[in-house]
């Protein structure tokens, strides 16, 4: 089971990789034709609102874009949504199979009030409740001041993510943000974008007039996909860096790198523009300086701090806690339920291995206190201290 498990975990990743890529891929390319048609140019036919010339692949293309639309409909006419669409049900399903399946660990952090279906509930309330809110918001009398609009939804998903924070474990709260920004883009294009194409071209073929308001709207949500593109995407990998969310402050990490984020694609959308504001760069790099100055790690808790000892400490002494706490998931056949395999391939289930990964278990065990994951094995301060300080002053 744990390995069927674990290849779904595998399949479903993948999937969600390639699906990911060919959708942000298509709109990263459409934003950069957007922004590089050369709309000046008199040679232009009728109708033509811009067009330009690239090479790739050992070929010359050259694209138009109708200022409305061609004299008659195109056949074959291409459309891009099933790169969103399989993104997101790839997507829904990596995150049951992850966070939802393993609710009690993966979810919920250690002595939590919360059973894992009622986390489990609460994580699909998030992922879908989010696109409500938004699309109401977008709706509401805020969208005629796109900034506002903008800061509002902003200031919402930070105190999404603190609110989270207090209920799941740090990189589920994460990762439910990432998914519910996801959920929102996803339906941005299934809601709004495509039927608002779909509507220009029945007005084509019915030669009815055109409904403004398709287009507005579309601009707007198109608009939001591509400003949340990078925080969404450093989101789906947040999982691999606890120093963002093992803190308290994990909330305001996310906040600053949402910010800076956004600065750097603000500053790829304007890049061509003349009279483009030049402070953009400098600001992203500022924020992200300032953030990395704030988040770096203080001295760990010492073992004399915890327990007023300072004698050399034995090997033994650290393997024995190593293995008691890790080694549970941590070994070649792991006996903790869920795993078939040693997780992220770190066996720690001999003194050898012990020794081998001595500065990874510094890492996530004493200086971020991410593992052991959920603190399942209810590992205590004073063992991390002990292990912290053997790792500090006698291993070397
Ligand atoms: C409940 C099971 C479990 C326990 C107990 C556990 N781990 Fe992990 N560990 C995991 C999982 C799952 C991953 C992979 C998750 C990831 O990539 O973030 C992992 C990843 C790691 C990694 C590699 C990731 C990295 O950031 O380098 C290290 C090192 C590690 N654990 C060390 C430890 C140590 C040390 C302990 C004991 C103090 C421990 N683990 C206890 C489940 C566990």
């Amino acid at each position: 089971m744990d390995y069927l498990h674990d290849w779904a975990n595998l399949l479903l990743r993948w999937g969600h990789l390639i699906v990911g890529v060919a959708w942000i891929g298509a709109s990263f390319y459409f934003n950069w034709l957007e922004n590089h048609l050369e709309r000046q140019k008199t040679s232009l036919n009728e109708g033509v609102a811009g067009e330009l010339w690239a090479i790739h692949g050992g070929g010359f293309y050259h694209l138009q874009k109708y200022e409305l639309a061609p004299p008659s409909l195109p056949e074959p006419l291409h459309w891009f949504k099933w790169e969103a669409y399989t993104t997101f049900l790839t997507g829904f399903a990596l995150l049951w199979v992850v966070y939802y399946l393993n609710a009690g660990t993966m979810l919920l952090p250690p002595g939590s009030a919360m059973a894992p279906w009622q986390g489990v509930l609460l994580g699909l309330g998030v992922v879908f409740g989010a696109w409500f809110v938004y699309d109401a918001l977008c709706r509401s009398a805020l969208s005629r001041h796109p900034t506002w609009l903008a800061l509002s939804g902003f200031l919402l998903l930070v105190a999404l993510t603190w609110g989270l924070m207090q209920v799941f474990s740090g990189r589920a709260a994460y990762i439910h943000v990432g998914a519910a920004i996801g959920t929102c883009m996803v339906a941005n294009v299934f809601r709004v974008i495509i039927p608002g194409q779909k509507a220009l071209v029945r007005a084509m073929q019915t030669g009815a007039e055109r409904d403004p308001a398709h287009g507005r709207h579309a601009l707007l949500r198109s608009r939001h996909n591509n400003y949340l593109t990078l925080p969404v995407l450093f989101l789906m990998i947040s999982s691999h860096y606890p120093m963002t969310y093992a803190s308290e402050w994990g909330w305001l990490v996310l906040a600053g790198l949402m910010v800076f984020s956004v600065l750097v694609r603000h500053y790829f959308n304007i890049r061509h523009l003349a009279g483009r504001k030049v402070w953009v760069l400098p600001a992203a790099g500022l924020i992200l300086v300032t953030l990395m100055a704030a988040m770096a790690p203080g001295s760990a808790p010492s073992r004399e701090a915890t327990d007023g000892e300072v004698d050399a400490i034995a090997f033994s002494e650290v393997s024995a806690i190593v293995e008691e706490r890790c080694a549970g998931c941590h070994a070649a056949v792991p006996s903790f339920g869920g795993f078939a395999a040693a997780p992220a391939g770190v066996r720690l289930d001999s003194g050898e291995q012990i020794r081998r990964h001595l500065k990874a278990i510094q890492r996530v065990a004493v200086t971020t206190r991410y593992m052991p994951l959920g603190n399942v094995t209810g590992m205590t301060d004073v063992e991390r201290a002990t292990v912290g300080a053997f790792i500090e002053h006698t291993a070397p």
